[in-house]
């Protein structure tokens, strides 16, 4: 069998498993084959080797049965590069973006920042914050050992020297220590979530995606710590689901956070709320 004939074999297998059925088996076959993605449009005729073939079914079924291309293949991308992912890890969405984006809105990025990335996950936006903030130094937390392990790989595989990981509980880790920018994609799912059954997230860790009762309990615990942990004029952005911007915004309001704003993500959907600590300490002597 030759590239283009798997292709199109594997798209009928994926169809109705996924919406986008050619770019899973394209991924999948690369990473049978071992090569970039030019190689597909390049040699569409080249035939596929007996090892290559058995490899590259295998990958497929394992699809076929519901496993996400990214845990198949071990890889993400997000912003300008690619990371490991397992399954001790988030699979990276496109809409945490935006909290890059705020980042270099708000930052000049020759800024010599403190910033932190609760819930770093694979590392993701610790990473994308070192990389456009060369200057700064960037903190990045997470409960689970073996998420933190991939993000140090994923660090060191971007030979990144501006990043420090911890394993820890939100800004614990930190006593004492105060950020310019907080960054954080906690988990926000209420664990009575119907699709929590469905697609890619049934694969994923419950941890990095359910925070018990109203799905808001860690982003609660994120403001209250973050309060004294942000210099004067720092600012706390955290992503949330689209249905609970109002709530986070009172929950930065109620800890002292001021400018609060959600922003919305490329569908329009509220998705990021950001605070500021004031100023300078308005407390009466
Ligand atoms: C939604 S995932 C986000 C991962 C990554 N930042 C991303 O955007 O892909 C949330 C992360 O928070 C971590 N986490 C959960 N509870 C935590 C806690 N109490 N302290 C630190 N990290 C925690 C999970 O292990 C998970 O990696």
């Amino acid at each position: 069998m030759n590239i283009s004939d798997f292709l199109q074999s594997g798209c009928e297998v994926l169809a109705g498993v996924t919406d986008t059925p050619r770019l899973d088996v394209e991924l999948l076959l690369l990473k049978a084959l071992g090569k970039e993605r030019s190689y597909l449009y390049t040699w569409p005729e080249q035939l596929l080797t007996d090892e290559q073939l058995v490899i590259a079914k295998q990958l497929l079924q394992r699809r076929q049965k519901g496993e996400p291309v990214a845990y198949i293949i071990g890889r993400r991308d997000f912003w300008d590069f690619s990371v490991e992912v397992t399954s001790a890890t988030l699979i990276p969405r496109p809409e945490t973006e935006l909290l890059v984006e705020l980042a270099l809105q708000k930052y000049d990025q020759e800024a010599v920042l403190d910033i932190a990335d609760l819930g770093t996950g694979s590392g993701i936006l610790a990473i994308a914050l070192a990389r456009e903030f060369p200057d700064s130094a960037v903190y990045a937390v997470d409960l689970s050992k073996d998420a933190i392990e991939v993000a140090r790989r994923n660090s060191e595989s971007l030979q990144l020297k501006n990043i420090a990981f911890k394993c820890g509980s939100w800004l614990e880790p930190f006593a004492g220590k105060a950020f310019d920018l907080i960054v954080s994609n906690p988990p926000y799912i209420e664990d009575t979530d119907d699709h929590l059954e469905q697609g890619d997230v049934r694969f994923e860790p419950r941890s990095a995606l359910v925070s018990g009762g109203d799905g808001l309990g860690d982003i609660r615990l994120i403001a209250e710590q973050a309060i004294s942990h942000l210099k004067f004029g720092g600012v706390l952005a955290v992503e949330h689901g689209y249905q609970q911007g109002k709530a986070v915004r009172d929950i930065f309001v109620a800890v002292g956070l001021e400018k609060v704003e959600t922003e919305q993500d490329l569908q329009g959907h509220d998705r990021v709320t950001v605070g500021h600590r004031s100023l300078s300490d308005a407390s009466p002597e």
